[in-house]
């Protein structure tokens, strides 16, 4: 199983968007795919038509201290899309409560790579679109993966908020064995504008060796797929997003080794 994470401390760029495509994208080549929404805003799952304010059978569910995880209740938050092989953990508002009360509660920050390890035989790839904030939500998603992708907006403030990811990265690292590799991904690219275009130069300037060599340019069409809520490859294969998508999908699976979950780094303790 591999664990990627879609997380940006900055809102709106592009995270739960990215999470779809790429999910859309790996179950189109065979994988079962899982998605899983820790964002209380719980967008990734009102994307797929389930409400953010139902209580049951949500991510919320996986948030059980070491030993209590209920298999049922696991099982039961997974919910199919009409993708084949894409599935999906809507997220919850509940979260946020959860978010507040959790910090006291011993061996919390590793609910989710626990309930992860239940699902070890039952998927080949795990995307999780994070919350914008710093929190257990967060920290729980990062300690789960092996990669992380940072959807980036190309306009220069949030650009600026890249340094903060990167603080929480480093923050991350300290309880791990091996540092967590990331790729900054340029969103919303606009090659029609100098602010567009001077961001994506800043960008490769600045982090040379963590910026993909491309980007996600804006496409309508990725919108009025979240908005019909179907996948963006089901909606237009041929649009430049989700074909911009593809490309970054190659070079993913291109730099991410084949280490399993149980050998990403993750220190297990609270
Ligand atoms: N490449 C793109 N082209 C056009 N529209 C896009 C693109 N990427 C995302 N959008 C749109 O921009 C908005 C924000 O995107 P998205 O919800 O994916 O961001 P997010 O980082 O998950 O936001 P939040 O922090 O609120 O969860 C959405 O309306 C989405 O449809
Ligand atoms: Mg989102």
């Amino acid at each position: 199983m591999r664990v990627w994470s879609v997380a940006n401390q900055k809102g709106g760029v592009g995270k739960t968007t990215t999470t779809v495509a790429l999910g859309c994208l790996l179950a189109q080549q065979g994988k079962r795919v899982l998605m899983l929404d820790l964002d209380p805003q719980a967008s990734l799952g009102s994307y797929f038509g389930h409400s953010p304010e139902s209580t049951s059978h949500s991510s919320f569910d996986w948030f059980a201290p070491p030993g209590k995880l209920d298999p049922a209740q696991l099982d039961a938050s997974i919910h199919d899309t009409d993708a084949s092989g894409l599935s999906l953990v809507p997220g919850n508002t509940a979260l946020a409560t959860m978010e507040r009360n959790a910090v006291s509660q011993e061996g919390m920050g590793l609910a989710v790579s626990r309930a992860l390890t239940c699902l070890w035989d039952r998927f080949d790839h795990v995307l999780i679109d994070s919350p914008p904030t710093l929190g257990v939500l967060l920290v729980n998603a990062l300690a789960a993966s092996e990669q992380v992708i940072v959807p980036v907006q190309t306009e220069f403030l949030a650009i600026k908020g890249v340094e903060r990811m990167l603080n929480t990265l480093q923050m991350i690292n300290r309880s791990r064995r091996h540092p967590l590799p990331y790729l900054l991904v340029p969103t919303l690219f606009d090659r029609r504008t100098q602010a567009g275009v001077s961001s994506f130069r800043h960008m490769r300037k600045t982090w040379p060796e963590h910026v993909w060599n491309s980007a996600i340019p804006v496409d309508t069409r990725l919108r009025d797929a979240s908005a019909k809520g179907v996948t963006p490859l089901a909606l237009d294969p041929d649009s430049r997003g989700i074909q911009a998508y593809g490309s970054l999908l190659k070079t993913l699976l291109k730099t991410t080794s084949e280490a399993p979950l149980v050998a990403t780094g993750a220190v297990v303790h609270g």
